[in-house]
């Protein structure tokens, strides 16, 4: 089993891990890069969503290219880590959050590998791995450190910020955190059968929710603050992911074709 960790805003430095190698992957959608990480005797890897100088916005970011790259190396399980706002008044800044749901505003982005003569539709009741999304929670309780438990993360096409009013309508909806970078991330995932759950680090409340202005340096801040504990709390999921998969994320091509 292979596990990969997905480096979002802020978490882009490769020194967060003791890494031994440097990868190029080719795919038919373009290169990933990647890194492969020292942990005890797990073959894990290192992929920084925006490049490794956090070059790429998230509205560029060649996201089947990633997850295509994963795949290729024998990934079987994703933890990645998100920079959200808080549009809920019980989520502060500075805590985490499990999401267990999302609500999709991208716009233009390649999200699916589906496509003429490969048609299929894969089944996103339950978006986010189970048995990731439980080893982070137990992570963070054997650290007694605050999480909140379940968040849907409404995702948005970026790289702007969000105005109060789209604020006001996503906490309507049923939104707790806003991000940029979760979908189509997951969904790809997904279409590979491979078991995916996020990590997110709120970084600030949402546009209009406080009387602050939203400063990108404000995000990657908070997120340098907290690197070391995501890396510990990544690390501890890493070791509590059961070796062989009981959820439903690996068979997730059984009935997803008509
Ligand atoms: N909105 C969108 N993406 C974000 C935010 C936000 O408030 N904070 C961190 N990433």
């Amino acid at each position: 089993m292979a596990i990969a960790i997905i480096g979002g805003s802020g978490f882009s430095k490769k020194e967060f891990f003791n890494l031994i190698d440097k990868i190029e992957v080719e795919t038919e959608f373009g290169k990933a890069t990647l890194f492969e990480v020292k942990h005890k005797k797990k073959r894990l890897y290192f992929l920084p969503r925006h490049g490794t100088g956090h070059v790429v916005p998230p509205h560029l970011i060649n996201y089947r290219a990633n997850i295509k790259a994963l795949k290729k190396v024998g990934v079987s399980r994703i933890i990645s880590t998100t920079a959200v706002g808080t549009m809920n008044p019980s989520i502060e800044p500075g805590t985490f959050a499990i999401p267990d749901e999302f609500i999709d505003f991208t716009k233009r982005r390649d999200s699916t590998f589906s496509k003429e003569n490969y048609v299929i539709h894969v089944d996103l009741s339950e978006p986010f791995c189970p048995e990731i999304r439980k080893a982070i929670l137990i992570a963070f309780k054997s650290r007694n450190i605050e999480v909140t438990e379940k968040a849907t993360y409404v995702v948005t096409e970026g790289p702007r910020f969000e105005t109060p009013a789209e604020i006001r309508a996503f906490r309507i909806l049923g939104g707790d955190v806003v991000g940029m970078t979760i979908s189509p991330e997951c969904v790809l995932a997904r279409e590979l059968e491979i078991c995916y759950a996020s990590l997110s680090l709120v970084t600030n409340y949402a546009a209009g929710i406080s009387e602050k202005t939203l400063s990108a340096t404000e995000v990657d801040d908070m997120m340098l603050e907290k690197g070391e504990t995501i890396v510990e709390i990544i690390l501890k999921s890493v070791d509590l992911i059961p070796e062989k998969a009981q959820c439903k994320c690996q068979k997730a091509l059984l009935e997803a074709e008509p």
